[in-house]
């Protein structure tokens, strides 16, 4: 069956309530994402468990960044869980991410390792002050360019990333931050799905639009009509 390229941010309150959003869209979903809200909570097993179950990927959005050693021993952790795909800082540096790849390898994991560059709530100011450039552009593509070299398998970027990382084309790319349906409040930088998936997003990550209608369902499937031309499905 067709799945709409996009990981579900399961980031509701309740864990009951992430799993009824599970068990309403695993039919037509890629994959659900695992965040901080979820994830660090005494019943995440059982929202875990639930993805498992519906075949759907899995990812866990844990944004690692440690020293190499304590990284490699919270993938030895998860080994249990095998997400399909894991997030991390490439900020954290080669060494980290070398312990991350090694320690996937060491427990046969199937994992997908994909970089955060720079997070999106960071602007040209904040990236001068940390990092001493004040083009996020470039900074982002420093970052794709190391992450790249260590044969990470993906990045997350925003909307406005795509075209600078097309060239990255074995890369994944996973896009948050984007939008299904205009509203009148929020139109002027926003990238919408369908547009992320046309200039290159491999998957895209939707949140609060979906997770918190009350017919999230009627939503997608609007969604689906409204684009039917645009690549919005896996083969
Ligand atoms: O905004 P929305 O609820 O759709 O966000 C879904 C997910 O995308 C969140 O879990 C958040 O981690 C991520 N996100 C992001 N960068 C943004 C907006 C959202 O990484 N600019």
């Amino acid at each position: 069956m067709k799945k709409f390229k996009c990981f579900i941010a399961l980031d509701l309150k309740s864990n009951a309530q992430n799993i009824g959003i599970v068990k309403k869209l695993y039919r037509h979903v890629y994959g659900f994402k695992v965040g901080y809200r979820s994830f660090y909570n005494n019943r995440s097993n059982e929202l875990i468990s639930e993805i498992k179950k519906s075949k759907c990927k899995l990812f866990l959005d844990l944004k690692l960044h440690d020293i190499p050693n304590t990284v490699g021993s919270a993938i030895d952790s998860l080994s249990n869980i095998n997400p399909d795909f894991l997030t991390l800082h490439i900020s954290g540096g080669n060494e980290m991410m070398k312990a991350v790849l090694n320690s996937i390898k060491k427990n046969k994991l199937n994992t997908k390792i994909l970089g955060v560059t720079l997070l999106t709530s960071l602007d040209g100011k904040d990236s001068e002050k940390i990092y001493k450039e004040r083009n996020t552009g470039k900074l982002v593509k420093k970052f794709a360019e190391i992450a790249n070299n260590l044969n990470i398998h993906g990045l997350i970027c925003s909307g406005d990333e795509l075209k600078v990382l097309r060239k990255y084309n074995k890369l994944i790319k996973i896009t948050p931050g984007v939008k299904m349906f205009a509203r009148n409040d929020d139109q002027k930088r926003v990238t919408f799905a369908h547009n992320a998936l046309q200039e290159g997003a491999s998957f895209v990550v939707i949140g609060r639009e979906l997770i918190e209608s009350k017919k999230p369902l009627y939503l997608l499937k609007e969604y689906g009509e409204q684009n039917k031309n645009k690549n919005l499905w896996t083969k």
